[in-house]
Parts: structure tokens; C-alpha cells; sequence
């Protein structure tokens, strides 16, 4: 304890200016490296790994859906069987982002999906613009249970441009 006092008292003014900056630029540098920018990472740590720009796109693709599938394909994805299919994990809906634009832009008839038959006709609906049809197809894969890959629109306008050119 004896030793501890002197080696203190021992300190210049110069020495202690030092030592009150040196810890001061200590805690600002770990505050800086550690702590100040937590609260700026929301979802961090959660098990939802959807940024708010993909939150956006949902809410989009949820709207086009209502509106523009719904009446077939049913609120839930679960179809009208035997008239219309589900779009639950079909491999449709997990498959190719290509081959779903196509089936939105051109529509679908007589085609078997994972061996059933449908009766009625998907109409084209070639009058939604990239966003909408990136956006319901964004939500489709990603709702009813479904899990795959988020659809741009400049797919769909690549797409779009394939199937005109044919
Ligand atoms: C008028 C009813 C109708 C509307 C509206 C409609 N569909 Fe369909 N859809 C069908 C039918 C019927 C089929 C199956 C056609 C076949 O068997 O060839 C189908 C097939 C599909 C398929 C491929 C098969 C599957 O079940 O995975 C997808 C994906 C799909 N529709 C998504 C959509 C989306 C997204 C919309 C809205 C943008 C939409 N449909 C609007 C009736 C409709």
C-alpha cells in the first residue's frame, strides 16, 4: 500500500495529463469498436433475417397477390383443387424464378403440377408491371410455408423481353 502511494505522488503534472488522455482515448476507442453502433443493426440476432427493404417487398407482393391471384389461388396459397392448384411448396412456386415469370406473364393451361391436373385456366397477366410481378412472386415464395429466393424486377423484365422476342 506504501509502495503504491509513493509511485503515485511520484507522477509529473505532464505524467498525469498523459494518463487521464490516454483513458479517455481508451474508452472512446472501445466504445467506438463495441458499443455505439448496436443500436443502429435491427434484426441482428433475430430469427428473422428480412431487412426492412425486403419487409417492403412482402407488403407489395401481399397487395398484388389480394388483388390479382387471390380469387383463385385462394388468401392461403391452398388452391381450389380440382379447379385451381396451391402454390404450396409446388415445384413451380421453389423452382426456377424464369419459368414463374413466364407462367405470370403468359399464363398456364393443361399443364400437370407434381402430377395433378387442373381444370381451369390461368389467365396472363403481362399488364403488371416488373415490380409487381418481382414483388408477388417475392411474397409467394416466401409465404404458405414456402422458402426460396427473393425475385428482382430486372428478371422479370429480362424475361419479358425472352418471351417477346419469341
Ligand atoms: C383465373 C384463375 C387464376 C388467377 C387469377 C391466377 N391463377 Fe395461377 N393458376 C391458375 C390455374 C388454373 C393454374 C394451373 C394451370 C394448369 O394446370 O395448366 C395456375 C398455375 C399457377 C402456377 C403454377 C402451378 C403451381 O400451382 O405452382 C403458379 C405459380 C401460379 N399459378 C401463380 C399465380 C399468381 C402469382 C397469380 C397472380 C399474379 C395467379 N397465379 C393468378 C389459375 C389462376
Amino acid at each position: 500500500m506504501d509502495g503504491l502511494h509513493l509511485t503515485m505522488v511520484k507522477f509529473s503534472k505532464d505524467q498525469q495529463r498523459i494518463l487521464i488522455f490516454s483513458g479517455w482515448l481508451t474508452l472512446i476507442l472501445s466504445c467506438m469498436v463495441a458499443g455505439c453502433s448496436k443500436d443502429n443493426k435491427p434484426g441482428e440476432g433475430s430469427n428473422t433475417p428480412v431487412t426492412q427493404m425486403e419487409e417492403a417487398r412482402l407488403l407489395e407482393g401481399k397487395a398484388v397477390y389480394d388483388a390479382h391471384c387471390a380469387t383463385c389461388h385462394m388468401a392461403d396459397g391452398s388452391g381450389a383443387p380440382p379447379m385451381n392448384p396451391p402454390l404450396i411448396k409446388t415445384s413451380f412456386v421453389l423452382g426456377e424464378p424464369d419459368q414463374l415469370i413466364v407462367i405470370i406473364l403468359n399464363g398456364m393451361k393443361g399443364v400437370e403440377v407434381d402430377g395433378e391436373r387442373y381444370r381451369n385456366v390461368m389467365p396472363g397477366l403481362p399488364y403488371l408491371t416488373d415490380q409487381e410481378i418481382a414483388d408477388v412472386l417475392t411474397y409467394v415464395r416466401n409465404s404458405f410455408g414456402n422458402q426460396a429466393g427473393q425475385v428482382l424486377p430486372s428478371r422479370v423484365s429480362d424475361a419479358r423481353m425472352s418471351v417477346d422476342d419469341r
